[in-house]
């Protein structure tokens, strides 16, 4: 049996959405792009969406709308995809690390206030893994400093806490659609929001700061070439119009996952979310301390299965070498990032797989455990 770790959910009807723009030859900037921005925003109950051609351009937007630049600070989880550093990075700012909480794996906000100085300019909440983070407390704890909240829901299209969706209760979120995520347009992100004016700055970014009425020619500001093409809009809007269906499944086999591994009391993962709703994004597991990670990841890599090692902390990335950082305590952090593993998640995952993953881990377990006694 050979099991990915992740694989989009292509149906007919996403082919046909797709084929039907480019037998329209409106493949940019037309009216899917519309559509899918739209129905994007109603979704998640904002007021505007901006769609561009990654997450991580999504980032790179949002921090340059929101005026951060060279020598400015940003507070952000270490334990995150290298894409939120690098956009603080390209926008010549200084990322500050701060450490996760235990049981959520996102950022502590008991750990953020320490680090909050001078130069602070904004702090980027992770929903890593489509577990919602505490945006409620960063929020407050940002207005009370004057300081601007990115959201990066990324992983967590769809996931809520008091009823609000992720993404949306910050002054901008971010959200991406690469073909591992909940919905995919093949490469693909949005920036939400509820301001106009950021709205209006990003679709101006995107498009090579060209204004975005008028004259077509005319160029305000330095911008990028970060548009999404009508193919990709028309796979996502038909994916997002199954989103309720897409979560329920993934919950389901979340569950399906938690029986066959719940013998193992030593292997810890989330179960729920008080006063929330996590929108699966992998299935990831805690492995007991002392158990060598990577050994467990290879041994299941030669059986078939795919397994992801989702995240080595970003303050010990090679390339944090040779740029400036801060970061406070990060022992949580450097925990999870030794112990966790993610395993095979996609919405056509077949029961029998997952007994197979989950017999396998178990067995690979058991071996290390007598091996201990
Ligand atoms: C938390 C987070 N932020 C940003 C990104 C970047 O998205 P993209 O790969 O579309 O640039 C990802 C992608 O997986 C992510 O997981």
């Amino acid at each position: 049996m050979k099991i990915p770790l992740a694989k989009p959910e292509i149906l007919e009807s996403d082919i046909e959405a797709v084929t039907a723009v480019l037998r329209s030859s409106r493949l940019s900037q037309g009216p899917m792009l519309h559509a899918f921005e739209k129905a994007l925003a109603n979704y998640l109950g904002v007021v505007h969406a901006v769609a561009v051609n990654s997450g991580t351009s999504a980032l790179q937007l949002g921090l340059h709308a929101l005026g951060i630049a060279d020598g400015d600070e940003v507070i952000l989880p270490s334990f995150s995809f290298m894409a939120v550093t690098n956009a603080v990075l390209a926008a010549g700012a200084i990322p500050v690390f701060v450490d996760v909480a235990p049981g959520s794996w996102n950022l502590d906000p008991a750990k953020v206030e320490v680090l909050i100085g001078p130069r602070t300019k904004a702090i980027i909440v992770v929903h890593t893994f489509g577990f919602p983070a505490a945006t409620d407390r960063i929020v407050s704890l940002a207005r009370r400093h004057g300081l601007f909240v990115i959201e990066d829901a990324c992983e967590a299209l769809g996931a809520e806490l008091s009823d609000r969706k992720a993404g949306t209760q910050g002054d901008i979120g971010i959200l991406a659609f690469y073909p591992n995520k909940q919905i995919t347009t093949g490469e693909g992100g949005a920036l939400v929001t509820n301001s106009a004016a950021l709205a209006d700055s990003v679709r101006r970014l995107r498009n090579q700061g060209r204004e975005n009425s008028a004259n077509w020619l005319q160029h305000s500001e330095v911008g990028y070439s970060y548009r999404l093409s009508d193919l990709n809009c028309a796979l996502g809007l038909e994916q997002l119009s199954r989103i309720e269906s897409i979560l329920e499944k993934r919950e389901a086999l979340a569950r399906s996952y938690q029986r066959h591994l719940s013998a193992n009391e030593e292997l810890q993962s989330y179960c729920d979310c008080r006063n929330g709703r996590i929108s699966w994004f992998t299935y990831p597991v805690l492995l007991p301390s002392g158990v060598d990670r990577d050994e467990i990841w290879r041994e299941l890599g030669q059986m078939g299965i795919e397994t992801g090692r989702y995240f080595p902390p970003a303050h010990l990335q090679p390339v944090m070498r040779n740029v400036p950082f801060l970061c406070g305590d990060l022992s949580e952090t450097l925990c999870v990032a030794q112990r966790v593993l993610c395993l095979p998640f996609f919405n056509e995952l077949e029961e029998r797989e997952i007994e197979f993953v989950c017999e396998s881990v178990n067995e690979a377990l058991a071996a290390r455990a007598a091996d201990a006694a």
